[in-house]
């Protein structure tokens, strides 16, 4: 089934269709991207699609990541509700597009993520660095892979990490290049420098490798020959002056004294108050995931080699710490009632698929309870979230969000229905875990506002 007819298809003015409108509403439902139709605050806005908008500006252009929210939608959203705000909460931060756009608008900012590797690449992204100290690394990079490349005999000395599954993953001309670039990294004194270096390597060891293109979980080619004699070094190297460059821009409009905290803790459990005390935030703006990694987006695969060559604990248990990673034994009821119907409907379909779902809404209402009390009085909880379909059946995380956010005393403003040209999302999954059988997955995707009260 096609599901992309939301484009506006003659280019026009943006059309702006109210769900009370009967005939969008039948529309949505029968495309799958609308369950419910009880909201009247939700709206198809065109002009939230940013179709062909150059997604990869300032730092944006740094690593790619799966599902990032596109900086435009984290930038209107804050020219809308962020006037005044001074510190901006993301509590599912990933690579950190909410963090730049925040840094950017001069907003403080906090992040955490549970995986490494979006740590290291938000972290990254809002760090700014004396592009004079930073241009004498590269140059004393550059010198290095000069000299090896001439004197290919020095390089057989390194020896790689100790990777699972190495030779698998990486042909021997990637292992021996790529250790030699860590070992580059390893002796690099300063802190900043050396996480800027970090995330270039990460993408250098993600396309160096034998994984598919465009794949997020660890699927490999099939033909390896073609990645053998990969240059690896003019990988990095072209990495590290396009993220030069995306640097220069950020660092000419960056605020002067804006700060941004990046750190690990886990919503789902608590929000530590040394670092965020109640009543702190004034505005929330995040993309959480969509489903547990397992079925939806895998986080922890996509970036488990490179947190492998890095050499963070526990890269391959990333997946199971994220939101549903853990599977409950037992049914629960939420504080929603659009989700305990679903519940109800998908228990009589498929009594095991369902724990999966439950398990991830625990976490996700554990989590919205956690970020809801560190939210000052009138503050902003913007979440951008996608639908998705399990069993068949549309899960419509807009309307579960708003119900968890009401349930911790917030009034709900708009939903947004935009279309995502630019997202890097699977279209398909197999919803139902069968090899082979798929559905189109989300395709548009909503930005839900809600302010506390
Ligand atoms: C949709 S992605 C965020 C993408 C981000 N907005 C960007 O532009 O890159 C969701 C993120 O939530 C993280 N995550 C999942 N469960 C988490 C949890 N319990 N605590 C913190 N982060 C979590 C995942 O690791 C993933 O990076």
């Amino acid at each position: 089934m096609k599901t992309n007819k939301l484009k506006n298809p003659k280019n026009q003015e943006p059309k702006i269709l109210h769900i009370n409108d009967k005939k969008a509403t039948k529309k949505l439902i029968k495309e799958g991207s609308l369950a419910y139709s009880t909201f009247s605050k939700k709206r198809i806005d065109y002009s939230w699609d940013f179709n062909k908008a150059n997604t990869k500006e300032f730092t944006h252009c740094f690593h790619s990541y799966p599902a990032m929210m596109i900086p435009q939608v984290a930038r209107r959203i804050l020219e809308n509700y962020g006037g005044k705000a001074r510190l901006l909460f993301d509590p599912f931060c990933g690579s950190g597009t909410s963090l730049v756009e925040a840094s950017l608008r001069g907003i403080n900012s906090v992040g955490t993520d549970i995986n490494p590797l979006a740590r290291l690449i938000a972290k990254s992204k809002t760090t700014k660095i004396d592009i004079q100290i930073l241009d004498l690394f590269l140059h004393d990079f550059a010198d290095y892979v000069f000299k090896l490349n001439f004197h290919p005999e020095n390089a057989h000395s390194f020896k790689p990490p100790n990777i699972k599954n190495i030779d698998y993953w990486f042909s021997k001309n990637s292992q021996i290049k790529l250790a030699l670039i860590l070992n580059y990294i390893e002796n690099i004194n300063d802190e900043k420098i050396k996480n800027f270096f970090k995330v270039a390597f990460s993408e250098t060891v993600r396309e160096s490798s034998l994984i598919k293109p465009g794949e997020f979980k660890l699927v490999r080619i099939k033909n390896i020959e073609e990645r053998k004699d990969i240059d690896v070094f003019g990988l990095m190297t072209s990495k590290l002056s396009r993220n030069r460059l995306g640097l220069i821009e950020f660092q000419k409009d960056c605020p002067e004294n804006v700060e941004s905290s990046v750190y690990d803790f886990n919503s789902v459990v608590n929000i530590p108050s040394n670092i965020l005390p109640n009543q702190s935030v004034d505005i929330v703006l995040t993309s959480p995931p969509y489903g547990d990694s397992r079925t939806t987006v895998a986080y922890g695969q996509f970036s488990r080699l490179a947190n492998e060559w890095l050499g963070y604990e526990d890269a391959n248990q990333v997946d199971k710490k994220l939101m549903g990673g853990i599977k409950k034994k037992k049914q629960s009821t939420f504080k929603s009632v659009v989700l305990n119907d679903l519940i109800d409907t998908l228990a009589s379909k498929d009594k095991d698929r369902v724990l999966d779902v439950i398990s991830f809404y625990l976490d996700f209402q554990a989590s919205i309870k956690n970020i809801s009390a560190v939210v000052k009085r009138k503050g902003f909880a913007c979440f951008v979230v996608g639908n998705r379909t399990v069993k068949g059946i549309t899960i419509p995380n807009d309307e579960i969000t708003v119900e968890f956010l009401e349930e911790n005393g917030f009034t709900h403003i708009e939903t947004i229905i935009r279309n995502i040209p630019n997202k890097r999302m699977p279209l398909r999954n197999s919803p139902s875990n069968i090899v082979g059988e798929t559905s189109t997955t989300m395709r548009n995707e909503y930005i839900v506002t809600c302010q506390k009260q």
